[in-house]
């Protein structure tokens, strides 16, 4: 099955992840890993096309949310190093094991059952401690993390292998105290710690604003997501990367992810006829239209509802009243010989024109990382 037998799809650009993988290689250097963020279907570019492009490219390791994200990379052949980001419930910690899985790990609960799983089948399990610093999402707190490492201790199959931590603060502004202070509190337990005689090898802290801004917050290992997809984390960054880093002069960011879908209908209507559920919108002159077989099921959100625009025949045409369900209708009067199963751009260039995820997300007031993860995992990915 190819794009030609769909009515909507996803274009990824090989060529530009690689080339983004690479920007990241160089940055970090050989010494420090890079682990590539897939979760949420790899930010919504297709899990399995994306690792295998991106291992291919030279990143050292995976990093998923969940168990049944992991386990689809298994069953695609792929054979790298794979941390689980998110929860994994006890009952499914076997899984992990059975199939070489990295957990990150923050409670004494699932510590206990890796312990009796491990014992059990004499197998062993590598995990990394999340430490709370400040987000106050997942992570054991600084004060305990001794009191919690000596527990895990009793479990030898059960292996420290990574150290974490994330920021809270470092895309949302270009005032950088917070995620400071989240980094010596990490470096305190971290050298707490080695005083106890403890070393654990991966350390990790650094997301992709971190990466590029921040060196010292690279240790062995990156965790980058959104930037390795071609987007920057927020304005904010990309501000501040421009602004102050030599360092960055010769990085550059490509987009990897082209949505497309065709034209199912066109037709005229007459000034002042309404469209669409709730007739919120009356064309204000005769019209042509042309109705889209995508919406907000696909992923194209609601609120783009009279808001959004497309690219068709390298112009912009403003969709007209709401999305539906599965369906949008847009405005083609400003185009010539518009017909049907004619391309249409939902996200990335025709022509001169470019729809940004950052401006349609921008439009509806969301961030770049929700559009493009909402993009409907059914919709089939192709690789060019
Ligand atoms: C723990 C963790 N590390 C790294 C990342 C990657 O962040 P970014 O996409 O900003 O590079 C995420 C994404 O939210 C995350 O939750």
């Amino acid at each position: 099955m190819d794009s030609a037998s769909q009515k909507t799809w996803v274009e990824i650009d090989q060529a530009a992840l690689t080339h983004n993988v690479q920007q990241f290689k160089n940055l970090i250097g050989s010494e420090v890993k890079l682990l590539v963020a897939v979760k949420a279907n790899a930010y919504g570019h297709g899990l399995v096309g994306v690792s295998k492009i991106a291992l291919a490219a030279g990143a050292d390791c995976l990093g998923v949310d969940s168990i049944d994200e992991a386990l689809v990379l298994r069953q695609a052949g792929v054979d790298a190093s794979i941390l689980i980001i998110g929860y994994v419930l006890r009952s499914r910690l076997a899984e992990a094991v059975e199939n070489d899985l990295r957990l990150t790990v923050y409670n004494q609960e699932t510590i206990e059952e890796l312990g009796r799983i491990t014992n059990l089948g004499k197998s062993e399990v590598n995990i990394h401690l999340k430490i709370e610093t400040g987000t106050s999402r997942q992570g054991v707190m600084p004060e305990d993390t001794l009191k919690f490492i000596k527990f895990i201790k009793k479990y030898p199959g059960v292996h420290i292998e990574g150290i974490s931590t994330h920021f809270a603060n470092i895309e949302d502004t270009t005032d950088y105290s917070y995620a400071q202070k989240q980094l010596k509190t990490f470096q305190e337990v971290v050298s707490n710690l080695e005083k106890a005689g403890i070393n654990i090898p991966l350390k990790h802290t650094a997301n992709s604003a971190a990466t590029m801004l921040f060196p010292e917050t690279h240790f062995a290992m990156v965790r980058v997501g959104i930037s390795l997809y071609g987007f920057w984390p927020s304005p904010e960054t990309r501000q501040t990367v421009q602004e102050k880093n030599g360092r960055l002069k010769d990085f550059s960011l490509q987009t990897v992810l082209t949505w497309k879908t065709v034209v199912a209908q066109v037709k005229n209507i007459k000034a002042g006829t309404a469209v669409g559920y709730g007739c919120t919108e009356k064309v204000k002159r005769d019209s042509q239209i042309a109705v889209l077989p995508i919406g907000y099921w696909d992923g194209y959100d609601r609120k783009l509802s009279r808001v959004g625009e497309v690219l068709i025949k390298g112009q912009r045409c403003k969709v007209l009243g709401r999305v539906f369900m599965n369906m949008i209708v847009v405005d083609v009067t400003n185009c010539k010989e518009v017909a049907v199963e004619d391309e249409v751009v939902l996200l990335g260039k025709q022509g001169l024109e470019e729809i940004t995820a950052d401006s349609l997300a921008d439009s509806i007031g969301t961030i770049n990382y929700e559009f493009v993860t909402r993009i409907n995992p059914l919709i089939k990915r192709v690789v060019i």
